[in-house]
């Protein structure tokens, strides 16, 4: 069944819990699409996973509707949110409606996703104003990055914590359907998620939220570089892919592959003539 909109209102009213994950490109999508999660995330943190960026910071439009184009080849049920980068919608309302316009066109996805609350509600009502369903994303916003002075748990004061939760309030009645809470106290984001409507999806925020978020390299095992508290590992598949890689490079050097199985055959006769086409080229 496809997933929808009204079908997680419709979770979140049932308590039933939904799952995102992160993707990038076609082939992990159908994996993903198989398994039943029932929204993709192709986030700009594709510049840290994919591209190798410290931030997200220097994602472009380009970049997100490369990937966002190939996940949505890749997913027939899954919903998928292709998030705004850097500077593509913070700059003006106008922006903002032109580039998720762009991304819905251009990717095929179903939504789009942009970091703030309060400060960008403006772009978040013009966009659902178009029809164009929208994911928020409060608490840790890592565009923000600079702002913070790195990646920091967010809300842990009474100030930080009214301001988070302003913010949920503030994309709630701007329109969008569901909200990310990054990095934020569990007990905080469990407050946030009995009050709003609309589910919250969380990442580092506790068990008490409507969902959440994993980027898929992390909890696989696959992104190395490093490991925040709140990922969890589901399988080593960066350990599994570095023997095979390995024993590939022995086999490649051992000449055990490639073997007969792997090649194609050429008729004896059609060969005996290619020989004797050569010879005859090389004594001329
Ligand atoms: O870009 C991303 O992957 C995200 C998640 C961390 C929520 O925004």
């Amino acid at each position: 069944m496809k997933n929808t909109v009204a079908g997680f209102l419709e979770m979140k009213a049932k308590g039933e819990k939904i799952s995102m994950l992160t993707c990038y490109d076609y082939s992990t999508a159908t994996l993903m699409e198989e398994a039943g999660t029932n929204m993709i995330l192709v986030g700009d943190s594709l510049g840290n996973t994919i591209l190798g960026y410290r931030d997200t910071l220097a994602v472009t439009m380009e970049d997100m509707i490369h990937h966002g184009a190939a996940v949505c080849r890749g997913t027939k049920n899954t919903f998928v949110v292709v998030d705004l980068p850097f500077m593509s919608y913070q700059t003006s309302v106008y922006d903002a409606l032109t580039n998720a316009g762009r991304l819905m066109k251009e990717t095929g996805c179903n939504a789009v996703k942009l970091e703030g609350g309060v400060k960008i509600k403006e772009q978040i009502s013009a966009i659902t104003g178009a029809g164009i369903p929208v994911v928020g994303h409060i608490g840790m916003t890592p565009q923000s990055i600079n702002a913070f002075g790195g990646f920091k748990v967010q809300g842990k004061s009474e100030d930080a914590a009214k301001r988070i939760l302003d913010d949920a309030y503030a994309v709630q009645d701007a329109g969008a359907f569901a909200v990310v809470l990054e990095c934020v106290p569990a007990q905080l984001a469990a407050f946030i998620s009995e009050k709003l409507t609309i589910p919250t999806i969380g990442i580092g925020a506790g068990e008490g939220c409507d969902g959440q978020v994993l980027v898929w390299q992390d909890m696989m095992g696959v992104f190395r570089d490093f490991a925040p508290k709140f990922v969890k590992r589901y399988a080593d598949a960066g350990g599994m892919m570095i023997d095979a890689f390995k024993s590939y490079d022995s086999e490649v050097k051992s000449g055990v592959f490639p073997s007969k199985e792997h090649g194609y055959n050429i008729n004896d006769e059609v060969m005996k003539k290619v020989i004797e086409y050569d010879n005859s080229r090389n004594s001329k």
